[in-house]
C-alpha cells in the first residue's frame, strides 16, 4: 500500500483526554477538556533528581490558561466513558464566556499534595506544578509541569488481576480523528458536542 502526502493530520494518532482542574479566585473549581498532553522526564523542582512530568499545550486564551498562569498548579483527570458527557460539555462551553459553566460538575475532591480540584469519578488524577511556560506565538503556549502527586482508583493497583483486565476496566476515551470520540476498543462515542446532550 503506498502512502499519500498529508498536512497537519493526526487523525490516526489518537490522544487521551483529560479534564484540567483549576481553582477560580472565589475558590470554586473550573474544569476544561484537553488532549494535547504527553509525558516527559522531569527533574525535581530544585532541578535535581529524575521523575515524571507532562507537557500541556493550550491554544488561545481561555479560563483554564488564565488560572494555570495565576495559580501555577492544576490537576489532570483522565476521562472515561462515564465522564464523557460532562467532559464534552467542559470542552465546548468556555469558562470565560459562561460564569455558571460549572453548574454541571463532577464530584470535586481536594488534591492530596497541591491545592487543586480533582475529580472523584476519574480513575487517575495528577497534580501538576508548572515549571516553565513556552510561548510559541499566536496564542500557542506549552506548559512543562512536574507531577507532584497522583491518585489512582484502588483496584487498579491490585497486581493479582492481570494488567490488561485492569486496563480494560478503565474505559478511557480517545480524541480520535475527524472530531470524534473513540473508545479504546474501537467504538465511535459520538462527535464533539454530541455526548453533552445526555447531561
Ligand atoms: C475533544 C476536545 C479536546 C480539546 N483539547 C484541547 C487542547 O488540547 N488544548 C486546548 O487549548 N484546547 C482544547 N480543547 C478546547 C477547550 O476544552 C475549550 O477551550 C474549553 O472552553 C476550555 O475550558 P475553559 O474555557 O473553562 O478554560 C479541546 C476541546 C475538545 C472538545
Amino acid at each position: 500500500m503506498s502512502k499519500i502526502q498529508v498536512k497537519n493530520w493526526n487523525d490516526f494518532c489518537p490522544q487521551q483526554l483529560f479534564l484540567y482542574g483549576t481553582y477560580k479566585e472565589d475558590g470554586t473549581p473550573n474544569f476544561g477538556l484537553f488532549c494535547w498532553f504527553s509525558y516527559i522526564n522531569a527533574p525535581d523542582i530544585n532541578g535535581e533528581g529524575d521523575g515524571m512530568g507532562v507537557m500541556a499545550a493550550i491554544g488561545g486564551e481561555k479560563l483554564t490558561k488564565d488560572l494555570i498562569r495565576k495559580n501555577g498548579v492544576f490537576s489532570a483527570n483522565l476521562v472515561t466513558e462515564e465522564l464523557l458527557p460532562l467532559a464534552d460539555y467542559c470542552g465546548i462551553v468556555g469558562g470565560r464566556e459562561h460564569e455558571d459553566k460549572m453548574h454541571f460538575s463532577p464530584t470535586v475532591e481536594k488534591g492530596v499534595v497541591l491545592d487543586v480540584p480533582t475529580i472523584a469519578e476519574s480513575p487517575v488524577s495528577m497534580e501538576l506544578k508548572v515549571m516553565q511556560e513556552i510561548h510559541l506565538g499566536n496564542g500557542c503556549d506549552v506548559f512543562l509541569c512536574k507531577i507532584m502527586g497522583e491518585t489512582m482508583r484502588e483496584d487498579l493497583a491490585n497486581k493479582d488481576v492481570p494488567f490488561i483486565d485492569r486496563f480494560k476496566s478503565v474505559k478511557q476515551v480517545l480524541a480520535g480523528g475527524e472530531q470524534h470520540y473513540v473508545s479504546t476498543d474501537g467504538r465511535d462515542l459520538g462527535s464533539w458536542g454530541e455526548p453533552m446532550q445526555n447531561l
